[in-house]
């Protein structure tokens, strides 16, 4: 063996390994590089999923001949003027793109700075640099990369199929679009514009929701609330979906550091934290956050395509994430409910409809008149049974009508008007109405008022006159005996009665009267599932749910009017009391102009 050193074109092959790991990539570092340039256009295009070409087209600054050359040199960069890579402001610093791209392909790039004459073009093949010829181009740059990784054919072996691979480079332009609503994007694969993204203008807050919309869909904006907190220097701003607007996966959820898309597991992990309380584990929610931090105190110079970071201070960032997230989502806790109306007027309308219209399909051979088997069940109806009211006894039953003297336009959530199937209530608002599924509204109001009460002096709790005893088996009573210490600060006073069984001395006051031996069960089960490192304050939204089923306001109770009046107050009084701990919403709300659409009269 001899050692020696390896040829500049082989290094640059090597680097070329990490740094473009596939044709997405080599996109990532064209067009951050387009950025670094000030374009206010980039546009790029891309044949077979970026394998034979990909073209990147931008207005910004360009190069004069000499750059040109230098710009294909490894380690040379305009961007780290003082030597400094403490205070990186751009999003190259390395000098290694272009030489690591051009090590493995065929590259051209053809350039023109503003008060040139001409453009120039220089062409590198597997490495090997030609001299800068003119060109015609206007101001900007063209980067041309064609039969990318022909020169490293192991690494051609690892391509996926066009279509994957396209939908990487769609998924980083994407990204970097949404960091820089100002520039507009185009991406063509030849037959079709995959993005059309003009430039946004105005205030940042407007521009960056507008390109979100454009990119995650219009929706997102009505589904989310705008974030916008600081410390210490590090600024986190951006949007952040509702809790009722989530997803089965994490595709939707986009961070950026110092308009960096960043792929980071900490920073999902203080995500995971701020919406721990509204949603159920295998969901998540869909955000665009943006942090700004001050050079020094993050450095990117930590992953070879740069999507990960470092933070001077994680535990700062993580709690600038978590509270800032969870304190916008309490300020919009009565935000869920229009935007499931919404769902569930636009299923009605799409044919889904739970009140099929005169005049559709279905509705008999005469459009706009009832079919017979319609007209007979009204017939029905209306006809006064005998020996009763004008009404059918049955159909009533599940209606519990209440008078109240309450005005509709002083509350948000209206003046109950009834209740339904024992289980919704239904309010009058000023222009609209609700229905509140009150045991899903109960269920988060038991949950805030003991996360409330343990903030302050503790759960308040109520003695039975008579202990009672639950039967269980051996593991799950030892378990709730483990945990006793545990559940008497939440309220819940047990203790061993003799091998498989528990004593209840005390309950939480605030569940009213509880179906002790329901709850208990239930509480040895969710244990069964608990990790025993983590506290049960860590689960306190899975604790509040399984105690609050078993509480007083569970479905299937009939309410009257003044507590169903008492549960909409509380609710409104409630941060985030829109959507349950497990992210369903715990009222709807449809709008009387909804209503108005709904039976076709707008
Ligand atoms: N589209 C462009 N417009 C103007 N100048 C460019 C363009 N692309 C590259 N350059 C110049 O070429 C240099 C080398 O680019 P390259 O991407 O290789 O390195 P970098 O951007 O400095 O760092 P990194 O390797 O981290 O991306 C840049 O520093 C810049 O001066
Ligand atoms: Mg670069």
């Amino acid at each position: 063996m001899i050692l020696r050193r390896l040829p500049e074109a082989l290094i640059n092959r090597i680097a070329a390994g990490e740094v473009v790991e596939r044709p997405a990539a080599a996109v990532k570092e064209l067009v951050e590089n387009a950025i670094d340039a000030g374009a206010r256009h980039i546009d790029v295009t891309v044949a077979d999923g970026g394998q034979t070409q990909i073209t990147v087209t931008d207005d910004g600054s360009g190069m004069t001949p000499d750059e040109l050359t230098l710009a294909i040199e490894r380690h040379a960069t305009s961007k780290l003027p003082d030597d400094d890579l403490i205070h990186i402001r751009h999003l190259g610093f390395r000098g290694e793109a272009l030489p690591s791209i051009g090590a493995v392909s065929r590259l051209a790039i053809t350039s023109r700075t503003a008060d040139a004459d001409e453009a120039w073009r220089l062409n590198v093949e597997a490495g090997r640099a030609s001299a800068p010829v003119p060109a015609a181009h206007p101001t900007g740059t063209r980067v041309e990369v064609r039969d990318l990784f022909y020169a490293t054919p192991a690494r051609l072996k690892f391509m996926k199929t066009p279509r994957t691979e396209m939908n990487y480079v769609t998924e980083t332009m994407k990204r970097l679009a949404m960091a820089h609503p100002g520039i507009g994007f185009t991406l063509g694969d030849g037959d079709r514009r995959r993005l059309d993204l003009a430039p946004e203008q105005g205030e940042l807050f407007d521009a960056r929701l507008n390109r979100l919309g454009a990119i995650m869909g219009r929706d997102f904006a009505d589904n989310s609330v705008a974030i916008n907190a600081e410390r210490e220097g590090i600024r986190l701003t951006g949007h952040a979906g509702l809790p009722t607007h989530h997803r089965g996966n994490s595709a939707m959820q986009f961070l950026f550091v110092n308009g960096r898309p960043v792929n980071d597991r900490m920073l999902y992990g203080a995500l995971r934290g701020a919406y721990r309380d509204f949603l159920a584990s295998d969901r998540y929610p869909v955000v665009a956050l943006f942090i700004t931090a001050p050079p020094d105190g993050v450095d990117v110079n930590v992953h070879p395509a740069k999507t990960e970071v470092r933070f001077r201070d994680a535990a700062l960032v993580r709690g600038l994430i978590v509270g800032g997230v969870k304190h916008a989502l309490a300020e919009a806790g009565h935000r869920a409910a229009t935007t499931v109306a919404d769902a569930a007027l636009g299923a009605a309308r799409s044919g889904g409809s739970p009140f099929p219209m005169a005049g559709e399909a279905g509705f008999g051979s005469h459009p706009g008149l009832p079919s017979r088997g319609l007209a007979e069940d009204i017939q029905r109806y209306h006809a006064p049974l005998p020996g009763l009211g004008t009404a059918p006894a049955a159909r009533v039953e599940a209606y519990q009508e209440i008078q109240s003297t309450a005005v509709a336009a002083d509350y948000p959530l209206g003046v109950a008007r009834g209740q339904l199937h024992a289980t919704y209530i239904v309010a009058q608002t000023n222009d609209g109405i609700v229905i509140v599924d009150q045991h899903a509204a109960h269920e988060r109001l038991v949950e805030e008022r003991i996360k409330g009460a343990l903030a302050r002096d503790g759960v308040p709790r109520q003695g039975m006159l008579i202990p009672e005893v639950v039967e269980l088996d051996e593991a799950a009573a030892g378990r709730l005996v483990e945990r006793a210490g545990e559940l008497a600060e939440l309220g819940l006073v047990v203790e061993a009665f003799g091998p498989g069984a528990i004593m209840v001395r005390e309950t939480p006051a605030l569940l009213g009267e509880t179906d002790i031996q329901g709850l208990i069960r239930d509480l040895a089960d969710d244990l069964a599932e608990l990790d025993e490192a983590i506290s049960l304050r860590d689960r306190i939204g899975d604790v509040c749910a399984t105690m609050a089923c078993h509480g007083s306001v569970r479905a299937g109770r009939r309410l009257n009017g003044d507590e169903m009046n008492a549960l909409l107050r509380e609710m409104e009084a409630t941060p985030h009391s829109g959507q349950c701990s497990h992210g369903r919403p715990t009222y709807v709300e449809l709008k009387l102009h909804d209503i108005e659409k709904l039976f076709g009269r707008r």
